[in-house]
């Protein structure tokens, strides 16, 4: 049975920074669908959610790096919540060594799970998002996407991709309803930066204007913040939040 709220896809939903979003959009009324990649950690992260009283969660495996997948995967949303008007891309991987040690397999998929998947997704909602004359889609993109970083040639590029597609896809759709636009972390405190060799990762603290890695819930509350229906002016933009760290 579809309820009346309004349904947010967002994939990585059960990582560091989409975690948050998932409880912060969760909390601002919408039915919330998490995307995800491994099954187990899903479920258990969904009994957590459940627990913590976020009835309005549900879990989609869709398989983000194919388009099949993810069209299946839409149409069962569709089927059980209402169609997506609210779509964040925030699934996203590192692999990060040098180019001169960078194996194909390294560069095809992080550019896969970091910025392919985003046309597999935008491709699967669009048309729905099309017919009802509104949607908003939020693509989280990175600080290494705008500056570059040492070690993260296919990080950096997929990135970078990752706000041409907003920019483009923003212009098909502006008389439409749709906003799209990027939101450009930096170094969030979550999992993903504990990877880094802990001597890198100080220099980087430290080079933070702000002197100190952000949290998912500053990620989280912009991302509502660009989903939120009032703010259908702000579109192909990017917003920038790193604690100063990159002043484009
Ligand atoms: N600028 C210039 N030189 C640098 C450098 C930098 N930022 N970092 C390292 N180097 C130098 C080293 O001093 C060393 O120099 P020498 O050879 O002269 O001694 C050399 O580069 C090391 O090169 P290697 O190819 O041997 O690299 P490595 O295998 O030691 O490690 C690395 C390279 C894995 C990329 C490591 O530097 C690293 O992890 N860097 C951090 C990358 C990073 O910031 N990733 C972000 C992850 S979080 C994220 O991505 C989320 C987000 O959106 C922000």
């Amino acid at each position: 049975m579809t309820s009346t709220a309004p349904v947010a896809w967002i994939t990585g939903g059960t990582g560091g920074i989409g975690s948050e979003i998932c409880r912060f959009m969760a909390k601002e009324g919408y039915q919330v669908i998490a995307g995800y990649n491994n099954p187990e950690k899903a479920q258990k992260w969904l009994e957590q959610q459940k627990s913590d009283g976020f009835d309005n969660i549900d879990i989609s495996g869709a398989k983000i790096t194919s388009l099949e997948s993810c069209e299946e995967a839409v149409k069962e949303i569709r089927d059980k919540h209402g169609k997506i008007s609210v779509l964040v891309n925030c699934a996203g991987i590192t692999r990060d060594t040098t180019m001169k040690k960078m194996t194909f397999e390294q560069w095809q998929e992080v550019l896969d799970t970091n910025l392919t998947s985003a046309f597999n997704t935008c491709r699967s909602v669009i048309n729905d998002m099309l017919d009802d004359g509104y949607g908003r889609i939020v693509n989280i993109s990175s600080i290494n996407g705008r500056k570059g970083q040492f070690g993260q040639v296919n990080y950096s590029a997929a990135k970078a991709g990752m706000h041409g597609l907003t920019m483009a896809l923003a212009q098909e759709t502006a008389t439409k309803g749709i906003t799209v636009n990027t939101l450009s972390p930096g170094y969030i405190a979550t999992d993903m930066i504990m990877k880094i060799p802990e001597k890198v990762r100080e220099a980087i603290r430290e080079s933070i204007p702000v002197k100190r890695y952000g949290t998912p819930e500053e990620i989280a509350r912009a991302v509502a913040f660009l989903a939120h229906k009032e703010s259908g002016f702000i579109t192909g933009a990017n917003l920038d939040i790193n604690g100063g760290q990159f002043m484009g």
